[in-house]
């Protein structure tokens, strides 16, 4: 499979701030894949999905999006290829409507009318949205804001969606909802996943980890490798998820668990299955 996303040597440091904010980066990503971003508060991960969309220019290095490298002349073409989902759905909104707010990156493209409302309702009805076109969108909920804004990217018809912490401020079930529609998403529409998130069950699912601490990649791997270095994730200030401190005492204690990564209903199912076998 071809590399989608190759980021070589990037580094970026804002102009009040002593230490790089992204030193060395290098890593890629393979096309139609899911790759989580993680790593503690100011390591970097923001930095690296604004300068992957040009928004902030890098100091050395270079990104590269489906062969294409990201410059000022390629900027507006890649833009057009990478949508991006931020944490607060409110300061996303521009429109008056919903269906406002959804073609607003349209508009600045220049798509035709017609084609601009087939497109907005399409991207609407994707995300299980197509009644709330008319409302404001100051008066949806957490999660419903966060599906128009989908919708906003779903519109543009991108080949990669980079998600900004996009779940972390609904409740568990908010964010199943929004991961399991950006899964839906992703299998319909072909689509490359960044997921940047400090929910593990979340980056559980992804094909690929990328951790970040103090701006340089320190753990590359999928989440079976990653969560399998209990001490060495909590050396970069990320939890051990729950269910995997219970897994190695269970382990210690004899018991025959798997090595894959389980979430806490996985793991609970798991130990059900097993103790109708004792
Ligand atoms: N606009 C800015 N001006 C100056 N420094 C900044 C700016 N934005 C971020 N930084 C600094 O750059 C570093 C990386 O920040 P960044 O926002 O990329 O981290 P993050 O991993 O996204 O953190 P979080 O998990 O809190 O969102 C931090 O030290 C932060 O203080
Ligand atoms: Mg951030």
């Amino acid at each position: 499979m071809a590399n989608i996303i190759d980021v070589k040597d990037l580094e970026y440091s804002y102009a009040e701030q002593k230490a790089p904010a992204l030193q060395h980066v290098s890593f890629q990503v393979e096309q139609g894949s899911w790759v989580a971003v993680i790593g503690h508060n100011g390591s970097g991960k923001s930095t690296l999905a604004k300068n992957m969309l040009g928004l902030l220019e890098p100091a050395a290095g270079t990104i590269k999006i489906s062969g294409m490298e990201l410059s000022e002349e390629t900027v507006w073409q890649i833009r057009a290829r990478v949508g991006i989902v931020f944490q607060n759905p409110d300061s996303q909104f521009v429109g008056a409507t919903v269906a406002d707010d959804v073609a607003f990156g349209l508009e600045n493209r220049e798509v035709p009318r017609p084609e601009m409302l087939e497109r907005v309702e399409a991207a609407l009805k994707a995300v299980g949205m197509q009644e709330y076109a008319n409302r404001e969108p100051a008066h949806l909920s957490g999660g419903q804001k966060q599906r128009v804004a989908i919708a906003g990217v779903v519109a543009q018809q991108p080949d990669i969606i980079i998600l900004d912490e996009a779940t972390s401020m609904l409740d568990p079930a908010g964010r199943k909802e929004i991961i399991a529609l950006i899964r839906e998403l992703k299998a319909k529409l072909n689509l490359t996943v960044v997921s940047i998130t400090h929910d593990l069950d979340e980056a559980a699912l992804a094909d690929q980890i990328i951790v970040l601490d103090s701006g340089k990649v320190v753990e590359t791997g999928t989440p079976a490798t990653i969560f399998a270095r209990g001490s060495a994730m909590a050396k970069f200030g990320l939890d051990v998820p729950y269910s995997e401190r219970v897994k190695e005492d269970l382990t210690a204690a004899g018991l025959p668990m798997p090595n894959t990564y389980m979430s806490e209903e996985g793991l609970v199912d798991y130990l059900w299955t097993l103790r109708s076998t004792m």
